[in-house]
């Protein structure tokens, strides 16, 4: 509606010009025609009053001319006649003359002095008139003037009334424009668009059941309407069998996983139950920049794996607000309906001091919790006031958590990672009609690492109030039931993978996290483009890697090998490139902000090294890109790099697969990445091992376009046969089913 009143201002502004414009070149001809008409007629009243007086005037007549002046002046309908002798005085004027002339003297004289007429436009009383003399001769001598004033007030009265008339049509016409094009946008464009999008967004939307509504006809989107009509017409059929064939694919084992069935399968098993997520990362951050509000999506695995679940189950995901905008997007209840463009669940967002992200997520959970399980050689910290605020924040949540679901019977809760170790029992304790699942998505280590966390014994225990306790691989299940059995009193089940405190049982099982799969060739990349974006030149090949700047990610390490790359195979100069996207995370913690300086320090020194003839050999990207921009730099790279110090599962490695569609490409994959139990087809490597990762990057170059398909077509069947439509049904349905 703004921008249909914008532009219907601006074309008002146009008209308002244009009108202008030619009312301005009327007035000024009318002025000009009525002027001469004025000083036409004027002539010829003179010249024939000439005729009549100058015989009376050579012999003074003055009664004579007196009577000739009066019958003149109103014969002929001028204002005064003034007659003047040669010494300016005046000798007679029209008898009605009520006028003060004692400004045309000037005009007079003219007229006497240069022996011709003199003739001009003055305001006399204040209205404007017309002064016209001519001088009287007696022989060849000057006797005399005579002048005659002619009201001219009329010209301006004239021109006034021509502006008068086309700003009132003006006006008129403009109204008129104004509400025929506001009309006519509404209801012949605004609303049936406003119907079409409708219509298209209802067909979209996951839960849209019914059948399409008819649009109303309009002749103008006649064609539009009718093709609408026929595709979402279309999508609901579709959408309609593939329900059925999800339907009855629910309980097959060997068929795929898809959005559809995944969504089919948790309404049945769900039955109706509500599930909530709970994790400190949100979903979608809502940012405000120059006054306007955005949102993205953060650099996170996790949030890449649990949207499609709670998609299926369109519950509630219960998250940290960590944007300077989310606040002002939320209704009273700190709840947002997402995603933003296609609402299918809530979040509700939960607001933490600068004290609690201090001691609670910078510190006891990154400081601490984080080396703890990653084995990177980061020394952990644990400082006593961060773990007090550690367990406040959980118990912040778990009241959050509980208010939420007073109403609730049998409520499924989904707890994520090392950042509510405490919260599975401070949930459970309250209601033990709540089933409890917590997935952590990073590596449990051995009891031997685990053992020197001071805190360890209540860890443990709250962790063990869930029913499920979910991890990416089968060795970090063992590591955690070891530790368990180790540090606390309670009856472990090998067999079944359980272990039993004080009688409540929970499940220890892996959950190989993944990604969804598709199969869809149609997203074509141009690499020209691509390299043009990146300003690129020119390079035979292109490597990438795609990290949180985070010293378990081995990016030092990767940068190292590929120096020794172009020290042992100096044909690589100019003709390979390799693209880092490292968006920068948790900064506050020096560790980390060492990393950002280091790696910065290690990529413009070995590009100052090799650089040449505007070639560089790494192209280092240290801000956020969205799915679609790194999508685009998987589709065009020879090989991806992922070489993780430690990682629980990594889904860089998985999207790099999933992305490519064209069956071509290479992964290099850490051997200390949980992704290397699925991924056996990439080239698996020991990140501290240089000259094994160099190596690895100059055969994955070399590595034929046969062997590369063979490779990439097994690793996609593993992705497609495991997505995380599989993940999501698997995890759930261990927990309703315990
Ligand atoms: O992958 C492990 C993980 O902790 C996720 O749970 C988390 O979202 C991600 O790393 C990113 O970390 P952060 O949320 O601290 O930015």
């Amino acid at each position: 509606m703004k921008q249909t009143i914008i532009t219907i201002l601006a074309f008002l502004i146009i008209v308002t010009l244009v009108v202008l414009f030619f009312t301005l070149n009327q007035s000024s001809r009318e002025e000009q025609r009525l002027t001469t008409d004025l000083q036409y007629r004027t002539t010829l009243l003179a010249d024939s009053l000439k005729e009549k007086i100058n015989p009376y005037v050579i012999y003074n007549n003055k009664e004579q001319i007196q009577v000739i002046i009066d019958q003149f002046t109103e014969d002929k309908r001028v204002t005064t006649v003034v007659l003047y002798d040669n010494k300016d005085n005046i000798v007679a004027s029209s008898s009605a003359v009520n006028l003060d002339i004692t400004n045309i003297d000037t005009i007079v004289t003219n007229s006497m002095d240069e022996d011709k007429v003199s003739a001009d436009f003055i305001k006399l009383d204040g209205k404007k008139s017309y002064v016209f003399s001519l001088p009287l001769h007696k022989d060849t001598n000057i006797i005399g003037s005579l002048t005659l004033i002619q009201n001219a007030g009329f010209i301006d009265d004239r021109l006034s009334e021509v502006w008068k008339n086309n700003l009132i049509r003006l006006g008129v016409q403009a109204t008129i424009i104004f509400l025929a094009i506001l009309l006519t946008v509404r209801f012949i464009i605004y609303l049936p668009i406003k119907d079409l999008v409708e219509t298209i967004r209802r067909s979209r939307m996951h839960e849209e059941n019914t059948p399409p509504k008819k649009i109303p006809e309009n002749f103008i989107f006649r064609p539009l309407i009718k093709e609408i009509s026929h595709f979402s017409k279309n999508l609901y059929e579709a959408r309609m069998s593939a329900k059925e064939e999800a339907k009855f694919n629910i309980e097959k084992i060997d068929s795929p996983w898809t959005e559809q069935r995944l969504y089919e399968y948790v309404k049945k098993i769900l039955n109706n139950r509500n599930v909530f997520v709970i994790s400190n990362r949100e979903p979608y951050i809502h940012t405000k920049k120059s006054g306007k509000i955005s949102y993205f999506i953060p650099a996170s695995g996790m949030v890449t794996a649990i949207e499609p679940m709670i998609e299926a189950c369109g519950g509630t995901w219960i998250a940290t607000g960590s944007g300077d905008a989310d606040r002002l997007v939320v209704d009273k209840n700190n709840k947002i309906k997402v995603p933003p463009d296609d609402p299918k669940y809530v979040l509700k967002r939960v607001w933490l001091t600068k004290e609690e992200e201090k001691r609670y997520y910078y510190g006891f959970s990154n400081e601490g919790l984080w080396p703890l399980c990653h084995m990177a050689h980061t020394r952990p910290i644990f400082r006593e006031e961060d773990w007090e605020v550690y367990k406040s924040v959980n118990g912040k949540f778990a009241s959050i958590v509980l208010n939420e679901i007073k109403n609730i019977e049998k409520p499924v809760i989904i707890i994520q990672d090392y950042h509510f170790s405490l919260l599975p029992r401070m949930i459970k304790d309250s209601r033990p009609d709540a089933q409890i699942g917590i997935f952590w998505h990073i590596p449990w280590p051995n009891p031997e690492a685990f053992g020197i966390c001071p805190f360890r014994k209540e860890i443990l225990d709250g962790m063990l109030g869930a029913d499920l306790i979910g991890f990416h691989t089968q060795l970090h299940c063992n590591n955690f039931i070891e530790t368990a059995g180790r540090e606390l009193e309670a009856l472990i089940d090998l067999e079944q993978f359980t272990i039993t405190k004080n009688t409540h049982k929970s499940y220890i099982k892996p959950f190989p996290i993944s990604i969804a799969f598709s199969d869809n060739k149609d997203k074509k990349t141009n690499p020209e483009e691509i390299l043009r974006k990146l300003d690129i030149k020119k390079t035979k090949y292109m490597g990438i890697g795609v990290d949180r700047l985070d010293y378990t990610k081995g990016i030092l390490e990767r940068l190292i090998a590929i120096e020794q790359l172009f020290k042992n195979n100096p044909t690589y100069k100019n003709n390979f490139t390799f693209v880092q996207v490292a968006p920068p995370s948790r900064s506050q913690i020096t560790v980390y902000s060492n990393l950002e300086s280091q790696v910065e320090a290690e990529v413009n020194r070995i590009n100052s090294l090799y650089k040449s003839n505007g070639w560089k050999p790494i192209i280092y990207l240290n801000k956020h890109h969205n799915h679609e921009e790194i999508n685009e730099l998987y589709r065009v790279s020879n090989v991806c790099l992922v070489t993780s110090l430690h990682d629980g599962m990594n889904l860089v490695s998985k999207e790099f697969v999933v992305a490519r569609t064209d069956e071509k490409g290479v992964l290099i994959l850490s051997k200390f990445a949980g992704a290397s139990r699925e991924l056996k087809d990439a080239i698996i490597i020991n990140p501290y091992d240089i000259n094994q990762l160099s190596e690895s990057i100059h055969k994955a170059l070399q590595m034929s376009n046969l062997e590369q398909t063979k490779r990439m077509k097994r690793m996609r069947d593993a992705l497609k046969r495991n997505d995380i439509y599989h993940w999501s049904a698997s995890l759930l349905k261990n927990l309703i089913n315990l």
